[in-house]
């Protein structure tokens, strides 16, 4: 795994920054201020702990995550050809989580070894507080118009993943 990429990007108004560490784990590094999400992400990765489709969390220090290398960016190329049973086996552990993710779009969603990985989960709550305050833009285009609906937004993030975008 040492020959993988760093992944991430520099501060520039995000909230996060995740780093490939080099041997199987990246850090995300979350801006002090964003404790809150911190404790979203923990808890909803410790929830799915036995999900095939989200990276396991190793450690938490501070504003610091360090979770398992969850692949490459989903694209035309790589994604699964099972991709739609996939998404309904992630789906299926949200729901047993009890979880709402509210953010899915391609930027969230990677491949690994020919399985669909679910990354980012900062604004993931619990389903009774989907309505729980959130950015504006959460869930950017593949937000369904009628509120958070993690079906909807998959669907068209695969959607669109699929035809190039
Ligand atoms: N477990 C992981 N495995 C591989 N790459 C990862 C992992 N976690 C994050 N990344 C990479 O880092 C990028 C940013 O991580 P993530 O989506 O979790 O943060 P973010 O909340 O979108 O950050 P920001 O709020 O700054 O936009 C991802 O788009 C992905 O490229
Ligand atoms: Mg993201």
């Amino acid at each position: 795994m040492s020959d993988r990429p760093k992944v991430g990007k520099r501060w520039r108004g995000v909230t996060a920054i995740a780093t490939y560490r080099g041997d199987g784990y990246v850090t995300k590094k979350y801006r002090a201020s964003c404790d809150k999400c911190v404790a979203r992400e923990t808890k909803a990765l410790v929830l799915l702990g036995s999900s095939a489709h989200s990276p396991d969390l190793i450690r938490v220090d501070g504003n610091s995550l360090d979770i398992t290398y969850a692949g490459e960016r989903a694209t035309a190329a790589n994604i699964p050809k099972d991709v739609e049973e996939q998404c309904q086996g992630f789906l299926d552990d949200m729901a047993k989580a009890g979880l709402v993710h509210r953010d899915i779009m391609p930027g969230n969603l990677l491949v690994l070894d020919g399985v669909l990985m679910v990354i980012d989960y900062g604004w993931c709550v619990p389903v009774e507080d989907v309505n729980q305050k959130a950015p504006g833009g959460l869930g950017d285009r593949f937000r369904s118009k009628d509120g958070f609906d993690d079906k909807y937004s998959l669907d068209k993030s695969i959607a669109h993943i699929k035809s190039g975008g």
